[in-house]
């Protein structure tokens, strides 16, 4: 049976950890082991976090964060409404940065590392996508 969720919310620091906790509580309806929902958190944190940092980074406007799963593929998309990325190749570079004082350059790199796909939709000054997908495989329980 599909299961999905999907919330709004303002891009402001303050929902990022709320994001990444309601994203783990449905993900935690599946048969997922602690690493596993380990990562789901590190990539919906990094994804939130990049909305709030660079999408919204002299605007606001919202978040949507939808997550949905189909026997073992769970799926989590990130989107915001804000400036975009002129060049997402050169975005997911290790250590590529538009804001090197503060950030170092590896969310990218790591949701990759962290989900099983990856893939980014953009267009500047409409906004981002971010498409995460995970397998969780069923568990034989002893
Ligand atoms: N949602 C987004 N909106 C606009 N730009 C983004 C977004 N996500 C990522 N980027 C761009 O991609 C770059 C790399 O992102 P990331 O790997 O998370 O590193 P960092 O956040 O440390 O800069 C960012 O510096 C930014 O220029
Ligand atoms: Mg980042």
């Amino acid at each position: 049976m599909k299961n999905w969720i999907k919330i709004e919310f303002p891009g402001t620091s303050v929902n990022v950890g709320f994001a990444r906790a309601a994203i783990a509580h449905f993900a935690a309806q599946l048969d997922i082991t602690l690493d596993e929902l380990e990562d789901i958190k590190v990539a919906v944190s990094e994804a939130v976090s990049n909305c709030v940092v660079h999408g919204y980074r002299e605007k606001s406007g919202n978040v949507v964060v939808e997550a949905s799963y189909e026997g073992p593929r769970l799926e989590i998309i990130v989107e915001d409404f804000g400036h975009g990325i002129p060049d997402i190749a050169t975005a997911q570079e290790t250590g590529y940065t538009t804001l090197p004082e503060e950030r170092m350059g590896l969310g990218l790199t790591f949701m990759g590392e962290c989900m099983d796909e990856l893939r980014l939709y953009s267009e500047v000054n409409v906004g981002t996508k971010v498409v995460m997908v995970k397998n969780i495989p069923e568990r034989q329980l002893g």
